[in-house]
């Protein structure tokens, strides 16, 4: 009996079932890269550590801190499981159950599939673990409370992974994919209800986010003025056509997510965007 080939390619199909089981760390490397969370959960100064949290987020309810997730047992999350990320990722739910400000996007993220959250813990379970301390978010009185969140929630959200929608190209499903769900656009590019809910029939319509800060209207009505090269370019450097430097809230989005997207994924990414169906700019 041969039983080396045997052996072999039982050895195999228990390696996929393993690495399956446990994600891939370099295919969740680029989904985090897809997702921005390295922006969001690093300190602007330039010696910071990854992941390590410490980033202002500014809201008009306060200042949010991008917490510590490098798997540091005590300052990250290093205690956690496998599905107290997902409950996290994908209800907005803290391992004791109380409730995430929707300052981390889980809006969007719950819309991420369960093989890309599989990948995604596998990277966040390989980084450096850092011991420095999470730091508290600054909320005015009437925000602070998470209990206040459950009615935002079961009025707002609705959680689930993206499914495709049959009759759209692999293309633009993929797009949308990256667009709904890791990219999170709409945090920024869908107008609010004065609850700070996003208008879904207004989705991607362009939003007023602070005094001069305007994050554009996506949909064919404002991108058409482009050719998918320009919108390339733009979505690659930061950089208009006419030369003008981007503004640099979308220009570390650019950094960060677009420009580390593979040429497939960005494609995929502007086919959506062309798919939309055009709507009028928000009023001012
Ligand atoms: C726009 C900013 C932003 C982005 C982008 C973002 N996060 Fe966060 N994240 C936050 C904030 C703020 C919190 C804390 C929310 C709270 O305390 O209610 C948080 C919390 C978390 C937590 C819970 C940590 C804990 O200690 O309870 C995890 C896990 C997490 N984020 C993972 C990710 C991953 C993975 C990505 C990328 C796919 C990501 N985040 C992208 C802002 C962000
Ligand atoms: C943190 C908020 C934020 C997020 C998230 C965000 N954007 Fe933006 N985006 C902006 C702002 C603000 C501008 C306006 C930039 C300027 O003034 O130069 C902008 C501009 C743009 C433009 C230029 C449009 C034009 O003609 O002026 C494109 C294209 C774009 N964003 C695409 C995206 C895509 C695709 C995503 C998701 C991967 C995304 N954005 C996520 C804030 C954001």
């Amino acid at each position: 009996m041969r039983r080396g080939p045997a052996l072999a390619g039982l050895f195999f199909l228990l390696g996929c079932t393993l690495a399956f089981a446990q994600g891939d760390a370099k295919r969740g490397e680029y989904l985090s890269k897809a997702g921005g969370c390295v922006g969001c959960h690093t300190d602007t100064r330039k010696d910071a550590e990854p992941y390590a949290g410490g980033r202002a987020l500014k809201t008009p309810f306060g200042s949010f801190y991008g917490p510590n997730i490098t798997p540091h047992p005590q300052a990250g999350i290093g205690r956690w499981t496998y599905n107290d990320f997902v409950r996290a990722m994908r209800e907005g739910r803290r391992p004791d159950g109380e409730n995430y400000f929707p300052a981390f996007p889980y809006p969007s993220f719950t819309r991420i599939s369960d093989a890309d959250l599989r990948d995604l813990w596998a990277y966040l379970r390989s980084l450096k673990p850092s011991a420095r301390s999470s730091r508290p978010h600054e909320l005015g009185i009437l925000y602070r409370w998470r209990v206040s969140l459950y009615p935002w929630k079961w009025l707002f959200f609705d959680s689930g992974p993206f499914r495709p929608e049959p009759g759209k190209s692999a293309a633009v499903n993929r797009g949308a994919y990256l667009v709904q769900a890791l990219g999170h656009c709409g945090e920024c590019h869908t107008p609010r209800n004065l609850l700070g809910a996003p208008k879904k029939d207004r989705y991607l319509a362009g939003a007023k986010l602070g005094e001069s800060t305007n994050a554009a209207n996506l949909t064919p009505t404002k991108l058409k003025k482009y050719g998918d090269g320009e919108l390339k370019d733009i979505l690659t450097s930061g950089l208009y056509p006419d030369g003008d430097v981007m503004g640099e809230t979308m220009g570390e989005v650019v950094r960060n997510t677009t420009s580390q997207l593979a040429p497939q994924d960005l494609d995929a990414l502007i086919a959506y965007l062309r798919s939309l169906r055009p709507l009028p700019d928000e009023p001012k």
